[in-house]
């Protein structure tokens, strides 16, 4: 603390008064935000504006107020092009990170820099707030940076404050409004997606004008595309080499991101909740806090990028980011809606037999006036189908205890069937226009969480569940459908704080649900990756990354996942998807979080001992895979193969997995792939497990140093023959 107190006095050379812990700090010129590798400066013009001057590396020596000299781009007509939180209505014309309507009818918003504070809020966390005012109109903005200094990750956010009399209206109100210069050379990688094909980058050059990415989607918001990305300045980044600013929102709804390329060729970057079909009344007194956008910046390439992300992520943000996760049998593939008790305790019996920790009970257990015996009924009927379970779930949790494995279940308790008990008991709970026909998206409906009373009922679902089997181990939370004729009964003539009090709502229940439960693991999943991001996972220990388990496509899509979410997070299961070897599906979805979804008993004596000895393996490794980090050393993209490599923190061990994407003739790796992270001074026996019973390995137990594992590597002998080859690294000598 005091250290970085320090070195932000010495950069200010500026009057400072020390009150409560706080740092108060008045008419400075230079403010600095900085983490132990990157640093974005501020300055306050000769207007009282504030500006962004700098965004990157650290500088070795206070110079940052140097730096606007340096720029000789052209003219900037309102000063304010840099502006750290841009105000719509006044001088500005590009693209405003916040826009109001005054109780006078009056559009128009300048801010004024006031104060800034800084503060340790825990160590090595340090927080910035900026105190920003209108001249004219009774309105406040307090704009946020959170920095974590090991971890290089700022996240930042503002809160808005209306002090005047009458009513204001917010008709933008960003998270973020980042400046980067440059010369007209920024590479955007973003993703497009559907059911089952989530996270297909695309990169291009940004041009001049306005690029959007957006959600308009309500919940299941990121069906499309999500709010994460990556910008290369310069030249698209690499791995190892580039600067790379990578971000995304913390917010599981509609989103909006902006990226401007400006007429002095800088980048803008400005990230909030959507204001499509919205806008926020704030009463005198009342204030918006808006949702964190996070964001690293790195010069040395996407990789430490996303390790530093990672950290971030197990350190600070993922419910239990540095606990362990349970390995599990899901039946959703196994049976989908056809099942019974008999059928179940076999399955929870084979859980026990293939060596996993949990059996999870998927979709179709409940309703009975309306059975769910497919997806077109029962949402919101969440009493047991006494048909299908005659002695309830009490009886399968037994089952479980019995067998030593715990017992999970699935939910979707955002969501209601036409064809159910609590549509027509509730119909003002349900989101629909009251004029206009429904429309549906997989048969069903969303309940309106900006309803107090809904907020209670969905909680309920989850309490009553665990009320009822205090054992449950383990709940997978749903969210298959977007919201279609936005309309809440409950918010009556003014619905436009929609879209943002339903997200509101979730995490007040979710909030609510963490009270009473803060640690039992939670998996999120919206038809798959319809909704991943660190607003939620605040709430949840991992994520259902897609549907799509053919797990050659979930070696290109856990390797974009793996830009900005951690292994542990990364829920991946063995299933019927794709026609490959049970190997080759284990050893991919060992590189994430181990689950099955597959019929035991259908499973051959040798593929069975197989998945035994992987979920074996998996046990060993699970610390350096949970909580290591992460290599990606041969894209899929661009080669024969994919090699990713997870290292401990203490470099003691590590695994590399390599898997062949090229199935075209004689297509291999022919050459030895570079490790990475390794301590370059040990030696290190590299042994390749995950062996198919009664198979030879196809590489041969060796010792190396770390120097020549980094320099020279290994060749993991991928190949049509054997497509997928797991390496285990353990230290034998210093
Ligand atoms: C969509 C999920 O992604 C699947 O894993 C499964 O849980 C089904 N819903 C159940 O309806």
């Amino acid at each position: 603390m005091i250290k970085v107190l320090t070195v932000v006095l010495k950069r200010l050379m500026i009057p400072v008064v020390l009150l409560c812990g706080l740092l108060q700090v008045a008419a400075q010129e230079i403010i600095t935000v900085e983490t132990a590798e990157n640093a974005l400066v501020f300055e306050v013009n000769e207007d009282s504006e504030l500006n962004a001057i700098y965004l990157g590396e650290k500088l070795q020596y206070d110079e940052y107020s140097k730096i606007p000299a340096q720029y000789k781009q052209g003219s900037n007509y309102t000063g304010i092009y840099a502006s750290a939180y841009t105000p719509a209505g006044s001088k500005n014309f590009l693209e405003p990170a916040v826009e109001v309507t005054h109780a006078d009818g009056n559009m128009s918003l300048s801010l004024e820099y006031v104060s800034s504070e800084q503060k340790e809020v825990s160590p090595g966390v340090t927080e910035t707030m900026f105190l920003l005012k209108d001249k004219v109109y009774a309105l406040e903005v307090k704009l946020f940076y959170k920095s974590y200094e090991k971890e290089n990750v700022i996240e930042s956010w503002s809160l808005i404050e209306n002090k005047a009399e009458g009513e204001l209206q917010l008709r933008k109100f960003a998270s973020a409004n980042l400046y980067l210069y440059g010369n007209n050379d920024f590479w955007l990688t973003h993703y497009s997606g559907d059911w089952a094909m989530e996270m297909k980058p695309e990169t291009s050059k940004l041009s001049h004008g306005v690029k959007v990415l957006d959600s308009k989607l309500g919940s299941r918001a990121n069906l499309f595309q999500p709010s994460v990305f990556t910008v290369s300045l310069g030249a698209p980044a690499t791995e190892e080499y580039g600067n790379v600013l990578i971000g995304g929102l913390e917010w599981s709804g509609n989103f909006r991101n902006e990226f401007e390329v400006d007429p002095l060729n800088n980048l803008r970057i400005i990230s909030g909740i959507n204001n499509y079909a919205t806008a926020y009344t704030l009463e005198k007194g009342e204030n918006l806090t808006t949702p964190k956008f996070w964001f690293t910046f790195s010069n040395k390439g996407k990789g430490n990028a996303s390790r530093n992300i990672h950290r971030w992520a197990r350190n600070h943000k993922v419910l239990d980011g540095q606990g362990s996760r349970l390995t599990l049998l899901n039946n959703w593939e196994a049976t989908y809606f056809d099942f019974n008790e008999k059928k179940l305790k076999k399955l929870i019996g084979d859980a026990k037999k293939l060596g996993v920790d949990l059996f999870l009970l998927d979709d179709g257990w409940f309703g009975n006036t309306y059975p769910r015996n497919n997806d077109d009924a029962a949402l919101g009927d969440w009493d047991v189908n006494r048909k299908k379970l005659p002695n309830g779930i009490g009886t399968l949790v037994e089952t479980a205890k019995k067998n030593q494995v715990k017992f999970g279940i699935w939910i979707e308790p955002e969501m209601v069937s036409p064809d159910s008990e609590l549509y027509h008991k509730h119909p003002e709970w349900v989101i629909k226009q009251p004029q206009r026909e429904e429309y549906y998206f997989r048969n069903q409906l969303v309940l309106d969480l900006s309803n107090p009373e809904v907020q209670e009922f969905v909680y309920g679902v989850v309490d009553n569940l665990f009320t009822e089997n205090p054992e449950l181990a383990y709940i997978k939370w749903d969210c298959n459908a977007v919201i279609y004729n936005a309309y809440s009964d409950y918010l009556g003539e003014d619905q436009s704080e929609f879209y943002v009090r339903y997200v509101q709502g979730l995490y007040q229940v979710l909030e609510k649900i963490r009270e009473k439960y803060p640690t039992v693991p939670m998996m999120l999943c919206s038809g798959g990756g319809g909704r991943v991001d660190y607003g939620a996972l605040q709430y949840f220990t991992e994520f259902w990354p897609s549907d799509n388990t053919d797990p050659l496509e979930r070696v290109y899509m856990q390797w974009e996942y793996s830009f900005f979410y951690p292994a542990i997070t990364m829920a991946a299961h063995v299933t019927d998807w794709g026609d490959q070897s049970v190997k080759f599906k284990t050893d991919v979805a060992m590189m994430g979080k181990l689950g099955f979804d597959i019929v035991v008993s259908e499973l051959e004596d040798k593929e069975l001992e197989f998945c035994k000895q992987a979920i074996a393996n998996y046990n060993e490794l699970e610390d350096v895979i949970w909580h290591g980090d992460l290599y990606r050393l041969r894209s899929p993209w661009e080669n024969n193969i994919a090699s990713v490599m997870y290292v401990g923190e203490q470099q003691e061990e590590a695994v590399v997995f390599s898997y062949l994407v090229n199935y075209r003739y004689e297509q291999g790796n022919p050459t030895p792939v570079k490790l990475k992270g390794l301590d370059p001074d040990a030696s290190y026996a590299v042994e390749e497990i995950n062996v198919y019973p009664g198979a030879q390995p196809v590489f041969k137990s060796e010792i190396y140093t770390g120097d020549y594992l980094m320099k020279v590597g290994v060749n993991p002998n991928v190949k049509k023959d054997n497509p997928s080859v797991v390496l285990k690294l353990k230290r034998v000598a210093k």
